[in-house]
């Protein structure tokens, strides 16, 4: 067949989770401003990312992806991003250490506003309105007017990430993230953490290597690798009129990318292959996730990577399983066994928050820190029985102490605590404590993945 892709083809394609915009003439406007906005990210650059993901799929390095689950406009702040930032060098920097591997840093960040929704309405009290679909579309606020889909909000996002991307840039290579700055990393309120006294034992072999390195004459002055790190942005491409918008010809290879971020993946809700946003994905060439729930069968997944991945690029898809503790067992091994039948490269990866979303007795959605650490166990698990690589974790985290999943972190939260600082916009996201906690089960994992001589060196 020919290949007609366009930047715009989705359009005659069937679509679901889209927001009816009642101006049609003002998005259009937005959407012409922004085709003339420079682009986010280089093509290069999700060419890097790519190669990155190439050596996870190899198993030669582990992907570490992760943040809010919705970026809002209220909580665009400085400190918010870098304490974000921290926590999630703190992460790298453990399942590193875990893996005797590079880890690839990829932020939930720069472009995460738009939300697929279950429901197109929300009822509250008897009143019913139309859903939030996120910042980049409406308002949070349960009011008819805030609920309005606002093209104005295409063009705020997208300012609103290049400034996220920019300090993000400038923490990433300007001295933030030098391994001699390692116990900076570390928040006041972690203290009381579970997980704080193994980071601060971590903490000081990394200074001990450091002085080894430094006698040696290796210094963060003359080796910026110990002084920088390759840092990249992600998100769930759900609102095709804005990532069209941004999609580029790259002018070396003349190939198309998305520019509004390095990798991009398509949701459980929006991954049908003869829909719009994977005939959009099908076009782009940057790395592409796909969000695998437990109603996916194993046919459609691999029409899926075919559509999407014609060639088996390694690192072009990662699968990012979300299927609940207590579904996992059911759902991953078949998956796993058929695209493994099909010499199809893939990363795999595993998103251990969205299969374990539960009401807790007060009302709150929220998601128990055992179930996610079980779902992870679980993915290791079944990797190891198939004799698959598992490449990397997925994960809604925040930098903040947020009361959002109950158990695990500082002192375990109980349901009746989610109330005392619960932030989110969607969904409940880990705490630092929490997200450091989980990233030492990890690194527990992926020690045992190391080759047994290996191990037992690391024993003595
Ligand atoms: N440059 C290496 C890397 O990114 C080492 C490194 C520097 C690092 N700063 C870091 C690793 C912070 C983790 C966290 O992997
Ligand atoms: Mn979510």
């Amino acid at each position: 067949m020919p290949t007609t892709w366009t930047p715009q083809s989705w359009r005659q394609k069937p679509i679901s989770q889209v927001p009816v915009y009642p101006d049609q003439a003002k998005l259009e406007a937005a959407e012409a401003q922004l085709r003339k906005f420079p682009p986010l990210v280089f093509a290069g650059e999700a060419r890097d990312l790519k190669h990155q993901l190439a050596e996870v799929a190899e198993g030669r390095a582990f992907l570490l992806q992760g943040g809010d689950c919705a970026e809002s406009f209220a909580e665009h702040g400085a400190d918010h991003i870098r304490d974000f930032f921290r926590v999630f060098l703190q992460m790298a920097v453990v399942l590193t250490h875990g893996a005797s591997k590079p880890v690839v840093k990829v932020g939930r960040i720069a472009g995460q506003f738009a939300k697929p929704r279950s429901s197109d309405t929300e009822t509250i009290d008897g009143v019913t309105l139309p859903s939030y679909r996120g910042d980049i579309i409406n308002d949070i606020g349960f009011t008819e007017v805030a609920r309005i889909p606002d093209p104005e909000r295409l063009l705020l996002a997208y300012r609103q990430s290049a400034a996220t991307l920019n300090l993000l840039r400038a923490f990433a290579s300007g001295g933030y993230a030098d391994l001699t700055r390692v116990h900076e990393w570390t928040m006041g309120f972690m203290k009381d953490s579970n997980a704080y006294p193994r980071f601060e034992e971590l903490a000081q072999k990394i200074d001990d290597a450091i002085d080894f390195m430094r006698a040696l004459g290796l210094t963060p002055d003359n080796t910026p690798s110990l002084r920088e790190t390759k840092f990249y942005t992600s998100h769930e491409a759900l609102l095709l009129g804005f990532e069209e918008a941004l999609t580029r010809r790259d002018s070396i290879t003349g190939d198309y990318y998305a520019t509004s971020g390095h990798m991009l993946w398509i949701g459980d809700r929006t991954r049908q292959a003869d829909a719009a946003h994977v005939e959009y994905f099908s076009g782009i060439r940057n790395p592409v996730g796909v969000k695998c729930g437990p109603s996916l069968v194993a046919d459609d997944l691999l029409r899926i990577i075919d559509k999407l991945n014609p060639s088996n690029e390694a690192g072009r898809i990662t699968l990012i399983g979300r299927f609940g503790s207590d579904k996992i067992a059911d759902h991953l091994p078949r998956l796993v066994e058929a695209v493994k039948a099909e010499g199809k490269v893939v990363v795999w990866c595993s998103d251990p928050m969205h299969g374990n979303t539960v009401k807790a007795s007060n009302g709150y959605k929220t998601r128990p820190f055992e179930r996610v650490l079980s779902e992870v166990k679980s993915f290791f698990e079944i990797h190891r029985s198939i004799g698959t690589y598992a490449g990397g974790i997925h994960i809604e985290m925040t930098g903040d102490d947020v009361t959002e999943c109950t158990g695990g972190g500082v002192a375990a939260i109980t349901e009746a605590g989610l109330q005392d600082r619960y932030h989110t916009y969607c969904d409940p996201r880990l705490n630092a404590s929490q997200a450091l906690e989980l990233a030492f089960l990890v690194a527990e994992e992926l020690r045992l993945q190391r080759p047994a001589r290996e191990r037992i060196v690391a024993a003595e």
